[in-house]
């Protein structure tokens, strides 16, 4: 077989690339080692920022999101049984859209189909190949059977556990990486959110989230030891601990009910660098991985697409390689932008086990700054609605 862009991984990133190229008259083959049906099952992120929902629209699969998804124009942080709100449109005169991962996934996938476009699903062993040389081929097996795919470039959209990023040698390859003591336990409930704006919390038993996906599907995460497993959880004990970490007038408006879904994320930071190797692109998970604390996971991977995209473009349209030299350096300054973000969010916020006295007044600090300071609340409405790109 043989295609211009092989694609390795149909996450929203492959995904959203593999619709952008094909509006460009640009082919490509995605493979992905599961099922359709179980990427769809994996409930992730749930808020895209501006930018990331313009790209939708120019992919031609924004017209759900922009009828189901809810803007949102703020954000509440609570801490000591109190809480604030930072304005976006007022600080940073944008918006962010509350629409789930699952969602935009399931759009991409029908807008794949309908344009006949190729995934080949349940590839197993898959191997890049010549990716610094003129000729790259990607090998896998499908069903029992050795396939190859011969292209010109290969992207890796295959997550922090795919093969691409490995493929680069490590003489070439630098990882950086920090990993927190904690990670989120995560309801899915079919319950009006308690608000309709979420509340990022610090409390003295540890970070709590309220989110929502829609006005009877919320999503609450409370931070919780490495250790423990989303069957030692039973729901009354997580609705239990959200209330007692949230301020109290919010927690007698919380309305609970069966979990729907329960699920444990370990929180990392971690880049690699660079995310360009001969004729290999790396974008998403594949490269970078931030805690979920200020909403970046998805939208960083939004943004390598963005400048994939253009570059490929030019590379194909106008046989233009400067778009293609730059991606790493490009992709990477977004990056470390959206890292620093999701890092101070995640500090400020979480309860560490070797926190000291000193550590906490710090963060109260921080916090009675942010409520209290116009200019502290510009530079944070402007991270999570997004940089531009
Ligand atoms: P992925 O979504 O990981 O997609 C990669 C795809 O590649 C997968 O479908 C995988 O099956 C496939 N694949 C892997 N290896 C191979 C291979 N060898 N061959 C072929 N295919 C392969 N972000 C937030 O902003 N908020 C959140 O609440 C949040 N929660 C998260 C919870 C979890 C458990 C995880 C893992 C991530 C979470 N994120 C969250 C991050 C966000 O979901 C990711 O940033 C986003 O999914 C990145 O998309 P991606 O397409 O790059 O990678
Ligand atoms: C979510 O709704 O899953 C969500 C929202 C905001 C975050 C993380 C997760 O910062």
């Amino acid at each position: 077989m043989r295609t211009q862009v092989c694609i390795i991984g149909a996450g929203p990133s492959g995904l959203l690339l593999s619709q952008l190229l094909h509006r460009k008259g640009i082919e490509s083959v995605v493979l992905e080692r599961k099922t359709k049906d179980y990427v769809l099952g994996r409930i992730r992120a749930g808020v895209l920022e501006h930018g990331f929902a313009e790209l939708m629209r120019e992919a031609g699969v924004g017209d759900r999101m922009d009828r189901e998804g809810y803007i949102h124009d703020g954000t509440v942080i609570a801490y000591d049984n109190h809480q604030f709100r930072v304005d976006f449109a007022a600080r940073a005169n944008a918006s962010v859209i509350v629409y789930g991962q699952t969602e935009l996934t399931r759009d991409l996938y029908a807008a794949r189909e309908a344009a006949d476009g190729k995934i080949i699903y349940n590839v197993d062993d898959v191997r890049i190949q010549d990716a610094d040389g003129d000729a790259p081929y990607v090998e896998f097996n499908v069903g029992g059977q050795g396939q190859r795919i011969d292209c010109d470039y290969v992207v890796g959209c295959d997550g922090f556990h795919g093969v691409s990023r490995k493929t680069i040698p490590e003489t070439v390859r630098k990882e950086y990486e920090k990993i927190y003591p904690f990670g989120w336990l995560g309801v899915l409930s079919e319950t009006p959110p308690v608000h309709d704006e979420l509340i990022y919390s610090n409390s003295q038993r540890g970070f709590a989230l309220c989110s929502m996906r829609n006005e009877n599907l919320s999503r609450y995460y409370v931070q919780c030891p490495l250790d423990h497993k989303p069957e030692d959880w039973s729901d009354d004990a997580f609705w239990e601990e959200l209330k007692r970490r949230i301020p109290e007038e919010t927690a007698e408006k919380l309305i609970t009910g069966p979990s729907i879904e329960k699920s444990i994320a370990p929180l990392r930071s971690f880049v690699t660098e660079p995310m360009r190797w001969g004729k290999l692109f790396l974008c998403g998970d594949a490269a970078h991985i931030v805690p979920p604390t200020g909403a970046k996971g998805l939208n960083t991977a939004a943004s390598d697409i963005y400048y994939l995209y253009h570059a490929m473009v030019q590379f194909y349209v106008d046989g233009e390689e400067e778009g293609l030299d730059r991606y790493s350096e490009k992709a990477l300054a977004r990056i470390w932008k959206a890292e620093r973000f999701s890092w101070w969010m995640s500090n400020m916020l979480h309860l560490y086990p070797e926190q000291s006295a000193f550590d906490r007044k710090m963060q109260r600090a921080e916090l009675e700054f942010l409520e209290r300071n116009e200019s502290a609340q510009k530079v944070m409405a402007e991270n999570y609605v997004g940089l531009p790109f």
